[in-house]
């Protein structure tokens, strides 16, 4: 029996990769987008499905509109009652350090990442434990591992999005539905680019810290960065998990903070993480600080 996926965000990068993927390993494929002509332009393009193809079909999402949430899972109900897979995939970066990033950035990025997947979650759960099986799956990041620097509002949705599926776990299992969260590595996506919102002030206080960081991200995302087929070809692995919850890690990079992040001591894990991301040690800045607040002052 053909097996149907729900993957959201599925318009580019990470769920445009895994959309064509998991459509090309035989499965129903739901992709979820906010713009779903040009999305299933790209799908249709990668796959080479046909127009009308019963086993792919575009559906209009925004994360961030409970009206398009409630729509987008009626939809989904019709097509196939309850999907096996759903696949929280969607998700929202902003660079900037916690003093810079405006509140209204930290609301959006807390929507998309996480309220958004919890409220489509809830629409289709009934569903789901009707059927009696299924697998939800969050794509989490490292900041979801540990509150990296530089982007403290996507660390804290990604580190909130994961306690959210364990707990999801503990009460979904009894109607044999399972959750895995994926803790992804650094893969080529726009999100990377220049795409993605700055907040912070290059010439302010944080300068320093920001210029290390950049640095360092930049040397590792010319290294390092994965293709998102490898990203996808990891999800299609993920979703035969079985057990009530599964952690898995995707991409090297994401494989060493996760064990790093277990079997050291946290003052520890700070140390590595803050000397990777050249930040500058204590009292470094201090003279920095201290002229901006003088200037302020005067
Ligand atoms: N790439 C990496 O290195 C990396 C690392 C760790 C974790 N991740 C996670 O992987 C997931 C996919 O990221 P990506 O790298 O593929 O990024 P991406 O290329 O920027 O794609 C993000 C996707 O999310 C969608 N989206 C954004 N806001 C939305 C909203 N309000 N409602 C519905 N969809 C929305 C975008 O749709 P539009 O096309 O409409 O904008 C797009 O399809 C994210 O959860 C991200 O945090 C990525």
């Amino acid at each position: 029996m053909t097996r149907s996926i729900v993957i959201t965000g599925a318009s580019r990068g990470l769920g445009l990769a895994s959309a064509a993927h998991l459509y090309e390993q035989g499965w129903q494929v739901i992709a979820a987008m906010r713009s779903v002509d040009a999305g299933l332009k790209n799908l249709r393009a990668v796959t080479g499905a046909v127009e009308n193809s019963p086993r792919l079909t575009g559906i209009k999402l925004d994360l961030a509109d409970s009206d398009s949430i409630a729509c987008a899972a009626e939809e989904i109900k019709m097509l196939v009652g309850a999907p096996d897979v759903l696949v929280h995939n969607a998700g929202l970066a902003a660079a900037g350090g916690a003093e810079e990033t405006p509140m209204a950035a930290w609301h959006q990025l807390f929507a998309t990442n996480l309220f958004g997947p919890v409220e489509f979650t809830k629409a289709l759960l009934p569903a789901m434990r009707a059927k009696g099986r299924g697998r939800i799956i969050v794509v989490s990041s490292q900041g979801g591992v540990r509150g990296m620097p530089g982007i403290s509002a996507y660390s804290a949705s990604k580190g909130a999005i994961e306690r959210w599926a364990e707990s999801l776990a503990h009460e979904i299992a009894p109607f044999g539905l399972g959750v895995t969260i994926l803790v992804t590595g650094t893969f080529k996506t726009e999100i990377l680019t220049e795409q993605t919102p700055d907040y912070g002030n290059h010439n302010g206080p944080y300068a320093k810290v920001y210029e290390g960081i950049h640095s360092a991200g930049r040397e590792f995302v010319d290294k390092n960065a994965s293709s998102p087929e490898k990203f996808a070809r990891a999800l299609a692995a993920a979703i035969e998990d079985d057990a009530p919850i599964r952690r898995r890690t995707v991409g090297p990079d994401a494989a060493g903070l996760y064990y790093m992040a277990r079997l050291l001591p946290g003052n520890v894990v700070h140390t590595i993480i803050r000397k990777a991301m050249k930040i500058p040690g204590a009292n470094a800045l201090k003279d920095a600080s201290a002229n901006t607040v003088s200037a302020r002052k005067t």
